[in-house]
């Protein structure tokens, strides 16, 4: 398969052809996504829960962030990668921000950056898509900013506020943004910034009006353990966890019966060596 590229992606947009993005956060979770033909990776930083244990996305840091893009790009090979740029690697200035999206690019070898954040955000992003590193704007949800927005709330639900969110899309468009997350947005909502925007949406929570689609990875593969609630917008299309835990229960069964290791799994030594052995 041919790499796919910022072009590529607006070519799909223009045909009506949904852009696929997954999330991966490591080397594993990247090869899988890479076989399964998607079109873009984001090594978003969900992985301070998803991986790191940790309680929200505050935690993560740009350090984090570069090793484990390394990671992602260890093993994707057409697929274009996306890093999310952690909360505190890019609000202070957009010279902060362009120094942390090369350290993505260079050192977590990232085809692409993610931000959050609409018009305030379109001078940083306007600084990095000039430096020549292709931007993924967030606007809607926007989880780094859950203290100021009262919670994981649905975004643009009131008129004032879906043109808000329009308004956002169309400034980080304008700022060079290649394309834009919709996050937690009435499907009508997101439907209208598609069509009213020149590069594609990609819509989480935000209905099949988008130009295309992000799931996190552990979410849709079902690679959490049961009882966790998930947000309403996530369809779980696998058991990932189940066969795991049901994979190391037989092991752990096997070990204590003495059925594991069996003979074939064992090296074997020639009869004379072993007799010269136990002489
Ligand atoms: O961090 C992440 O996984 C994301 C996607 C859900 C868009 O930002
Ligand atoms: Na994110």
């Amino acid at each position: 398969r041919r790499k796919v590229t910022v072009g590529t992606l607006a070519a799909q947009r223009a045909r009506g052809e949904p852009i696929v993005m997954v999330t991966a956060h490591d080397f594993a979770s990247a090869h899988v996504a890479e076989r399964a033909g998607v079109d873009c990776v984001l090594v978003g930083d969900s992985l301070a829960m998803v991986a790191l244990g940790m309680d929200d996305t505050a935690e993560v840091t740009l350090a984090d962030m570069e090793l484990h893009c390394r990671s992602v790009a260890r093993a994707t090979r057409s697929v274009f990668t996306i890093g999310d740029l952690p909360m505190g690697s890019y609000e202070i200035s957009p010279a902060q921000a362009l120094a942390s999206a090369i350290r993505l690019v260079k050192a977590g070898r990232m085809s692409a950056v993610k931000l959050e954040g609409g018009a305030a955000l379109a001078p940083t992003i306007r600084a990095i898509t000039t430096a020549g590193i292709p931007v993924l704007a967030h606007v809607g949800l926007t989880p780094q900013r859950q203290h100021a927005l009262g919670g994981f709330r649905v975004q643009g639900k009131t008129a004032q506020g879906a043109r808000a969110v329009l308004a956002d899309a169309l400034a980080v468009q304008d700022a060079g943004a290649f394309g834009v997350v919709l996050e937690a947005v009435p499907a009508e909502v997101a439907a209208a910034v598609t069509r009213k925007l020149r590069v594609p949406t990609i819509g989480i929570g935000a209905g099949a009006g988008c130009s295309g689609q992000v799931l996190v990875q552990v979410d849709m593969t079902g690679n959490f353990p049961p009882g966790r609630k998930l947000p309403k917008f996530v369809k779980q299309y696998g058991d990932v966890w189940g066969e795991a835990l049901r994979a190391i229960e037989r092991y752990r069964d096997e070990v204590k019966e003495r059925v594991y290791p069996g003979k074939e799994h064992t090296y074997p030594m020639p009869e004379e060596e072993w007799r010269e052995f136990e002489r």
